[in-house]
């Protein structure tokens, strides 16, 4: 089966959101491989980030896939205008949408990847059964809402479980973690079957971009 390749795509909700363009600069120079964009509505989760627009603007300053996740409620009625925007991944939650199969449909018939995303209480059985229509399964490893959280090592059987469930059904599918991840914390989740790593403030946080994408490299060879 083909491999997986590894991914680091660094989170933007932990820059500088006066200055976005720069950041995507740097995290691409520092050789990030996607970037990931945190889309909250303040009713699926307690905060507001961004929207539409934003993509729309990222897009044209990187070359860099847009890793774009909805943290929005009933995600079917945007996902067309976010891929219209720009997003190359698009990511739902499990637990934000009562018609999971045809979001999927509609992401992929849209020309983007599909990717579903499940909070850290929400079971890998949930996806058994749109596992075909999946690019990528985001375990998060922080309950969504807010960077800078501590990582729930208890996800940890959890991602295993996720990919497991892909090799079962002989797809390849990008398994990805978000939430704490780290230089401390990246090795675990990659000898866990992570393939594809978030990282928020453990990228733009650290006043270091491109040091901080090459430590969490380090720690994956
Ligand atoms: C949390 C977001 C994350 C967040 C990660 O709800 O989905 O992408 O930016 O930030 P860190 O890496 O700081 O936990
Ligand atoms: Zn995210």
């Amino acid at each position: 089966m083909t491999k997986r390749n590894t991914l680091i795509s660094p989170s933007i909700l932990s820059a500088d959101m006066a200055n976005l363009a720069a950041a995507v600069e740097q995290a691409q120079t520092a050789g990030a491989d996607w970037i990931h964009v945190d889309v909250m509505d303040g009713r699926f989760v307690p905060n507001i980030t961004i929207g539409i627009p934003v993509v729309a603007a990222l897009k044209k300053c990187t070359r860099l896939p847009l890793d774009v996740h909805l943290m929005i409620a009933e995600p079917e009625r945007y996902v067309n205008d976010f891929i219209k925007a720009g997003a190359d991944i698009l990511v739902v939650h499990a637990e934000a949408t009562c018609h999971l199969y045809r979001t999927l449909e509609i992401i992929r018939e849209a020309g983007a990847r599909a990717g579903v995303a499940l909070n850290p209480a929400t079971p890998v059985s949930t996806i058994r059964h749109v596992i075909e229509k999946l690019d990528m399964i985001l375990i998060m490893t922080v309950e969504p809402g807010f960077g800078g959280q501590k990582f729930i090592p208890a996800m940890l059987p959890k991602v295993s479980e996720a990919a497991r469930l892909a090799e079962e059904h002989q797809l390849v599918v990008d398994i990805q973690v978000d939430g704490g991840i780290n230089k401390e914390t990246i090795g675990a989740a990659a000898k866990a079957g992570a393939n594809s790593f978030v990282s928020g403030t453990g990228v733009f946080g650290t006043g270091d971009v491109a040091l901080a994408v090459r430590e969490l490299r380090a720690e994956l060879s």
